[in-house]
């Protein structure tokens, strides 16, 4: 139930990137964060501090409170969908960082729990609510860049080994990371190539660990067949000598956009096929996964950053490394 002043009521668990959300909630109107939680004493007092929230170490604890209508959830990606359950299961609505979680059956189980407790799931994405990502969808769909001939998800960071060995090293291991630098870092990009380009038929990767002590890759190469006929690749890397850029490349037979070359979005265009950018504009109608949850709530809706938005990705994550294991190309 809203407060008395018609605010949605938060709880986020876990604080290390959660602390940012907790921010994202605190000030976002018509959202009000409750409380906060987390496994270790300093971050959940201090975020609890900074926002005159409550705090618990207990996340069950936290959610006992009849008070809090949506949960947060941001603890490791393979704790999500148990978190997002246990929420559920208590009647919250639930929004969950990405990935959604590191198996597809641990993301089908967090689906059904919501939808058999009538919960909203909202899967944060949250570069998926930018005006520049939304702009491209809308080139993509209305043909501005003709037939897609090639989509392409691209991710040259630097992370040190110190990264990966923090808090109890999660980052980097099979299960509670799913991986490593495709399933933390570009998973936001192979999300955008699904949103955009459409579902992908075949993978063929290759996943390797080039310079850090981890269990996952570091290095992560993929060829990717969409049903539409296009073709794709990913290259994700935290092994570059510093983070120097994330984003898509994407072209057809008219036009490309790129992102991954400048902060804006970069437009090519075949002769004859200018097209005025401004003409492609979208503002996003929600800015964030906070208020894309408000505005499910509120209007009985599905959120526009679902579970099922959430699971795609999931679903090429595992198909890359079921065809790594394999050696050979994997249909989806
Ligand atoms: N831009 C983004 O969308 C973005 C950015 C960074 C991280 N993330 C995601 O956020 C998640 C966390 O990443 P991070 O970098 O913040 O990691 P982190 O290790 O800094 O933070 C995770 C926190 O969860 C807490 N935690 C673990 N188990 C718990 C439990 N049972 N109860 C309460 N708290 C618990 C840990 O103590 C830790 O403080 C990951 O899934 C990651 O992919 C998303």
């Amino acid at each position: 139930m809203p407060d008395k002043d018609g605010n949605i009521t938060f709880g986020v668990v876990g604080l290390g990137m959660g602390a940012n959300r907790a921010q994202v909630v605190a000030s976002t109107p018509g959202a009000r964060l409750v409380a906060v939680c987390d496994i270790r004493e300093d971050r959940a007092k201090s975020v609890a501090e900074q926002h005159g929230c409550d705090w618990y170490l207990d996340y069950e604890k936290m959610l006992e409170r009849d008070d809090i209508d949506v949960v947060y959830v941001m603890t490791f990606s393979g704790l999500h969908a148990q978190h997002g359950i246990m929420a559920a299961k208590a009647g919250k609505h639930v929004i969950c960082t990405k990935p959604l979680d590191v198996t597809v059956s641990a993301v089908d189980a967090l689906i059904e729990e919501c939808r058999k407790q009538g919960v909203k799931l909202v899967t944060d994405f949250d570069q998926r609510y930018s005006a520049k990502a939304q702009t491209i969808k809308n080139a993509v769909s209305c043909g501005a860049l003709g037939k897609i001939i090639l989509a392409e998800a691209r991710l040259k960071w630097y992370r040190s080994q110190a990264y990966y060995d923090e808090n109890g090293g999660w980052r980097g291991t099979w299960t509670l990371d799913g991986g490593g630098s495709l399933s933390n870092q570009t998973v936001h990009f192979i999300d955008q190539l699904c949103w955009i380009v459409g579902d992908i038929k075949s993978v063929y990767a290759e996943l390797s660990v080039m310079s850090h002590n981890i269990e996952g890759e570091d290095l992560g190469l993929a060829i990717l067949n969409f049903a539409n006929g296009a073709k794709g690749a990913i290259c994700g890397t935290t092994t570059f000598p510093r983070s120097l850029y994330a984003g898509i490349e994407i072209h057809g037979d008219r036009g490309a956009v790129l992102t991954t070359r400048s902060k804006d979005i970069e437009w090519v265009w075949a002769e004859g096929c200018e097209t005025d950018p401004e003409s492609l504009h979208v503002e996003p109608k929600v800015k964030n996964a906070v208020e894309d949850m408000i505005y499910a709530i509120k209007n009985n809706c599905e959120p526009e950053s679902s579970g099922e938005e959430g699971r795609k990705s999931v679903v090429v994550l595992e198909a890359i490394r079921r065809s790594h294991e394999l050696g050979q190309p994997v249909t989806l």
